[in-house]
């Protein structure tokens, strides 16, 4: 088979399989058994596969056509530009985190030699991002499930930020509270129970305990901003990210428990996705 046959094949396969983006997916999927960059692949489109890349091909088909994620079967994906390892047992950065990590970096503009807090941190994404953006931070991520957590300790390794840290720890049980922080921002579960069965069939296979949130999807919000607000110092902000519609909630919680500036920024499809306040000088 050749790479042309090979990328026309994923692409029908794909598309049966009902993947939305199949011709992303095919082009990366090629890329990633014959280890070739998109121009290699444009000049080698008449290259036979070797037998072990069509058997790993035929593999990668199968897997996604029960619909598992892509993202596990890389075993990496890019976030702010760095990659992270991900696997069964942790969520996947989703590029709509990134508006959490724009909204952070605009804060610590004016903040000299700045301390971070990341619950809920599972890959690592946000705080290990913010720690290479500011060299100068310091760092703590804190994550309470060890299939998750092995992940957070991975990426910080693979990434080098030797100004992050990572804890194994519980935010219902205050983890982490005992330090002072400029900024303590969080990407908790926030799914309702009553949407859990509307989730893709990609995330069916990502953790509950990284999606699913009682109390309509406030408890974690609630949670944090009861247990951690005395740990910011004054001025200080905290940020998180929220899901489709929890947005002025989350920023009413926010104003009940002194915070102002409250301030709702949108994510790349023009969804409320990140909800900041400034602790009270
Ligand atoms: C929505 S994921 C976010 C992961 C990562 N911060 C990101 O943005 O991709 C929520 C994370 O919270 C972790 N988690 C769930 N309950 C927790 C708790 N009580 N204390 C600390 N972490 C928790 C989950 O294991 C999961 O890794």
């Amino acid at each position: 088979m050749t790479i042309f046959e090979a990328y026309n094949t994923t692409k029908k396969k794909l598309e049966a399989a009902g993947i939305e983006d199949y011709v992303f997916e095919a082009k990366q999927i090629i890329k990633h058994i014959t280890g070739f960059n998109s121009v290699q692949i444009l000049s080698s489109y008449n290259n036979k596969l070797t037998q072990f890349q069509e058997n790993n091909l035929t593999a990668i088909i199968h897997q996604r056509e029960i619909r598992y994620p892509l993202q596990y079967i890389f075993g990496e994906w890019d976030f702010y530009g760095r990659s992270f390892c991900v696997g069964t047992g942790v969520l996947v950065p989703r590029a709509d985190t990134e508006t959490v990590i724009d909204k952070s970096l605009e804060y610590l503009k004016n903040t000299e030699k700045p301390k971070i807090l990341d619950l809920c941190a599972g890959s690592g994404c946000i705080g290990i991002t913010l720690g290479m953006e500011v060299l100068e931070a310091e760092v703590l991520m804190i994550e309470k499930y060890p299939e998750a957590f092995r992940y957070t300790l991975k990426n910080i390794e693979c990434n080098k930020a030797d100004n992050v840290k990572a804890l194994m720890g519980d935010i219902f049980e205050r983890a982490g509270a005992e330090g002072e922080y400029d900024l303590i921002v969080s990407n908790p579960p926030y799914i309702p129970q009553a949407q859990m069965s509307e989730i893709s069939p990609e995330t069916a296979f990502e953790p509950e305990t990284a999606l699913l949130a009682d109390d309509n999807g406030m408890e974690f919000y609630k949670a944090i901003i009861d247990g951690y607000s005395a740990s910011l110092k004054k001025g200080g902000m905290l940020i998180f990210e929220v899901g489709i519609g929890e947005s002025e909630i989350v920023a009413e919680l926010l104003e009940n428990a002194g915070y102002h500036n409250i301030e709702i920024k949108k994510d790349l499809n023009h969804i409320d996705r990140a909800v900041s306040g400034i602790m009270e000088e």
